[in-house]
Parts: structure tokens; C-alpha cells; sequence
């Protein structure tokens, strides 16, 4: 059980970095060419954007890892009925999440960029139907 609850305390605080991130990006950083000129916002968000690629990406595969782990304990027999609605949307979730560690993957370990969706704007709505999704699954 103590395996169980670390595993899962790391899943939230390994969401929250990633996850986190893409909330400040895209609600903040991304309105910083309101107030400054092109140059300028270029050079405050590469000035951000170097610490943040040192620890955002690994926070997500230790989010999708932890994930994995989780899901393992969690998803349970499937009954001769099929899925369940927890398994289904649980299922969902770890669809969307695997995507996104993929993604992740690709572009830091192999230089692969996403061929679409480039923006920051995909992964945050992903993030946002997951957090949803994670709540939802236990109604
Ligand atoms: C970037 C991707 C991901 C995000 C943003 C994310 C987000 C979350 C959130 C917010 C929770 C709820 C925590 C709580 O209320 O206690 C959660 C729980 C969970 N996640 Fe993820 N997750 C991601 C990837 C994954 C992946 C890839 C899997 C499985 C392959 C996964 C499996 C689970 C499981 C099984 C739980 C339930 C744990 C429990 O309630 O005991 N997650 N996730």
C-alpha cells in the first residue's frame, strides 16, 4: 500500500510541474508580445524556456511512468461484460496521457518534432480533458 500512495503522491507532483507549466504558458507567457516588442518577448521566454526544458519533459515521463504503475493497480479484471465505466474512462486517460509521454519522448530523447498540433495549446487541452477525466472516473 505505501508503494501505492508514493507512486501516486509522485503521479500528482510530476502533473503538477508539467502540467503546471502549460497553464503558465499558455495563459501568461504567451501574452507577453501584448507588452513587449518581438525581440524582447523572444529573449524573456528563452530566458524561462532554458531552465524549463532542464525539468518539464522529465516530469512528464516520470508522470506517465508513475502512471503506468498506477493504472496496473488500479484497472482491475476485465468482466465478462467488457469494460466497466471506470475502466473505460480510466482507459481514456491513459490513452490521452500515453500520447502526450510519446510526444514527450520523441521530441527530447529523439529530436522527433510532432508532425501536428505543434503549439503548446494541444498538450494543455489534453492536460485539462485528463484532470477532468481523473475526477470523473470515480463518479
Ligand atoms: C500528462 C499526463 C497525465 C496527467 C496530466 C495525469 C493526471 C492525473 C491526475 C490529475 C490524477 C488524479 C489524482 C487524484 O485525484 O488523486 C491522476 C490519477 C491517475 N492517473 Fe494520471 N495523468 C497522466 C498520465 C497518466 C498515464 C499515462 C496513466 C496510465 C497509463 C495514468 C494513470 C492514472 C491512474 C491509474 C490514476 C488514479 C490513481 C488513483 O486515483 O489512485 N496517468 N492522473
Amino acid at each position: 500500500m505505501i508503494t501505492y500512495t508514493v507512486l501516486h503522491t509522485i503521479h500528482i507532483f510530476s502533473v503538477f510541474i508539467y502540467g503546471g507549466f502549460l497553464f503558465v504558458d499558455i495563459l501568461f507567457l504567451s501574452k507577453m508580445k501584448q507588452s513587449l516588442d518581438e525581440d524582447e518577448s523572444k529573449k524573456a521566454r528563452e530566458a524561462i524556456m532554458i531552465h524549463v526544458r532542464k525539468v518539464v519533459p522529465y516530469s512528464l515521463m516520470v508522470a506517465v511512468a508513475s502512471g503506468i504503475y498506477l493504472f496496473m493497480q488500479t484497472f482491475g479484471q476485465i468482466g465478462a461484460d467488457g469494460f466497466t465505466y471506470f475502466q473505460t474512462v480510466l482507459s481514456i486517460k491513459a490513452f490521452l496521457g500515453l500520447w502526450l509521454g510519446l510526444r514527450g519522448v520523441n521530441q527530447k530523447l529523439f529530436g522527433i518534432q510532432p508532425w501536428v498540433f505543434k503549439s503548446h495549446f494541444f498538450p494543455f487541452s489534453l492536460v485539462v480533458i485528463i484532470i477532468l477525466l481523473s475526477q470523473f472516473m470515480y463518479i
